[in-house]
């Protein structure tokens, strides 16, 4: 999967695509306002920065910012974007599986968002979350969206592309018409029976592979490492309490704000 999505996030139209996008997901917004007195005192790392969406909400808040993404093209974006007058904004060309050109323990805010994390595989997600742990300190907060397995498995019927406007009616039929051949041989039965799996959506017209997780697997990855799990869904604000709440059928993809565990770690 690593190579159609790499050379899709260097594309010139994906790039400028990324770079006029400024406003931050009511989630996100959510989290701002969560952290905002904390922010002043915080080293924040922008993980899959894109074309510097949440740059503009966050640097100025922060006592550091680093923004980075594995896109070359992503990075010359933003710096072309904002003037990095000092030390306290940068921006870095790297990879989140392998943070290496970072210290441990040297962030207390690391983002991923709007489903960054979902472009690896299964093995190199995991190796991210290490990595997250290992330039984290301890008590870090990590807030990271990754899209969700309930949500395709009940969006993908042939009712629910029916609605009132019938040209609309007739996109969504195309599309999901679409999805069933560009994953081929997927079946229901595969959705239904998968914890995690990787699929092409009609994101940037199927250009990219996509893992999509379900929330409880998502919160068993992240046990281990991570405490204080919380979720909430990209359209929202309020935190999902119950993870048979409906909005878990609806929104495609959903936050995870979590903070990584202090046991054994120096601060
Ligand atoms: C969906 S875009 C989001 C961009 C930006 N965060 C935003 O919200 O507008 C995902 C970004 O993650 C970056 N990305 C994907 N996998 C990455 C990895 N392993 N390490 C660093 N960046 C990665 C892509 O290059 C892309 O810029």
């Amino acid at each position: 999967m690593g190579d159609r999505n790499s050379t899709t996030y260097a594309a010139a139209d994906i790039v400028n695509y990324y770079a006029q996008l400024n406003r931050l997901q009511p989630a996100e917004a959510a989290l701002l306002e969560q952290l905002r007195d904390q922010l002043p005192t915080m080293r924040m790392l922008d993980v899959g920065v894109g074309g510097g969406r949440t740059t503009q909400h966050f640097a100025p808040l922060v006592e550091q910012y680093v923004g980075i993404d594995y896109s070359p093209e992503m990075v010359a974006a933003c710096q072309k974007r904002f003037s990095q007058p000092d030390d306290s904004m940068r921006f870095r060309v790297a990879d989140a599986r392998d943070l290496s050109q970072f210290d441990d323990s040297s962030f207390d805010f690391i983002l991923f968002s709007f489903n960054g994390i979902d472009y690896v595989s299964h093995e190199d997600r995991l190796k991210i979350f290490q990595e997250i742990k290992r330039v984290g300190k301890g008590g870090c907060y990590f807030f990271f969206s990754s899209h969700n397995l309930q949500a395709l498995e009940s969006g993908l019927t042939w009712k629910k592309q029916i609605g009132s406007n019938p040209l609309k009616t007739y996109e969504n039929l195309v599309m999901l018409g679409l999805f069933w051949l560009f994953n081929r041989p997927m079946t229901r039965d595969t959705l239904a029976e998968a914890e995690h799996l990787i699929v092409r959506d009609e994101s940037h017209n199927f250009r990219l592979d996509t893992y999509y997780i379900r929330a409880a697997q998502q919160l068993k990855q992240l046990s281990k490492d991570f405490s204080q799990v919380e979720i909430y869904p990209w359209q929202s604000t309020e935190r999902v309490l119950d993870m048979d709440a409906a909005i878990m059928d609806r929104d495609l993809w959903v936050y995870y704000l979590c903070q990584l565990k202090t046991s054994g770690r120096a601060n």
